[in-house]
C-alpha cells in the first residue's frame, strides 16, 4: 500500500502554531478535499482537535493517539502507526493519505511513498510546529504547479508531488 504525506508548508517548513494553521487559503482546501477524499486518513490526535475535534467528512479519519480511551464517533482510534496501515491494508485502500501533525510527519517520512506539499511561499518565524526537510537525495519532483497570491490568497503557493527515488 502507498503511503503518502499531505501537507501544506511553508518556505522555512512551518506548518502551524498554537494547533492552528498559518494561513487561510481556500484553495488548498479545495486541493486537501480533492486529494484525500473517498480515502483513509491518518492524523494525530492534536491534529484531530485541529480540525474542530470532529472527522472530516468523506474520508475514512484514523486518529492516532497513545491514550487506551480515546473515543470519538465517526473515527477509528489507533495507538500504532502499523495500526492505522493494517487497518487500510485489511479494508483494500491502495493508499493511506498521512495529514500530520509535526510528530506524525516525522515519524513516517522516512517510510512513506510519495508527498503531496502545497509550499507556501512565505517565511514564518514565530510557528511551532514544523515538517521535515525533503531531503532531495532521496525525494524526487514530480511535478509543480504555482500559484500567484489574489484578492482570497494572502501568498503565492505552489502545489508539489513529490516521489521517495528507488
Ligand atoms: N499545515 C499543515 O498541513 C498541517 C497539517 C497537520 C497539522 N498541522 C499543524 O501541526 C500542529 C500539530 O502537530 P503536533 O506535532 O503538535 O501534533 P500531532 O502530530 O497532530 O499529534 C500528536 C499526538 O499524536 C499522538 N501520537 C503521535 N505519534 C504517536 C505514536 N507513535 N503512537 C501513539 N500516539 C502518537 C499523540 O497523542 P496523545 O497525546 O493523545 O497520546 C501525540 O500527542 C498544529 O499546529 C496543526 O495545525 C499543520
Amino acid at each position: 500500500m502507498i503511503k503518502s504525506l499531505v501537507v501544506a508548508a511553508a518556505t522555512n517548513n512551518a506548518i502551524g502554531k498554537n494547533n492552528q494553521l498559518l494561513w487561510n487559503l481556500p484553495n488548498d482546501l479545495r486541493f486537501f478535499k480533492n486529494v484525500t477524499w473517498g480515502m483513509p486518513v491518518l492524523m494525530g490526535r492534536k491534529t484531530f482537535e485541529a480540525l474542530g475535534n470532529k472527522p472530516l467528512n468523506g474520508r475514512i479519519n484514523i486518529v492516532l493517539t497513545s491514550s487506551k480511551f480515546f473515543k470519538k464517533e465517526g473515527t477509528v482510534v489507533v495507538n500504532k502507526i502499523k495500526d492505522a496501515e493494517f487497518f487500510a491494508t485489511q479494508n483494500d485502500y491502495k493508499e493511506l493519505m498521512i495529514l500530520g501533525g509535526a510528530h506524525v510527519y516525522s515519524q513516517t517520512i522516512d517510510d512513506a511513498d510519495k508527498i503531496y506539499i502545497t509550499r507556501v511561499h512565505h517565511v514564518f518565524e514565530d510557528a511551532d510546529a514544523f515538517f521535515p526537510v525533503i531531503d532531495e537525495q532521496k525525494w524526487k519532483l514530480i511535478s509543480n504547479e504555482d500559484h500567484f497570491k489574489d484578492e482570497k490568497h494572502a501568498y503565492d503557493y505552489s502545489f508539489q508531488l513529490w516521489e521517495k527515488k528507488p
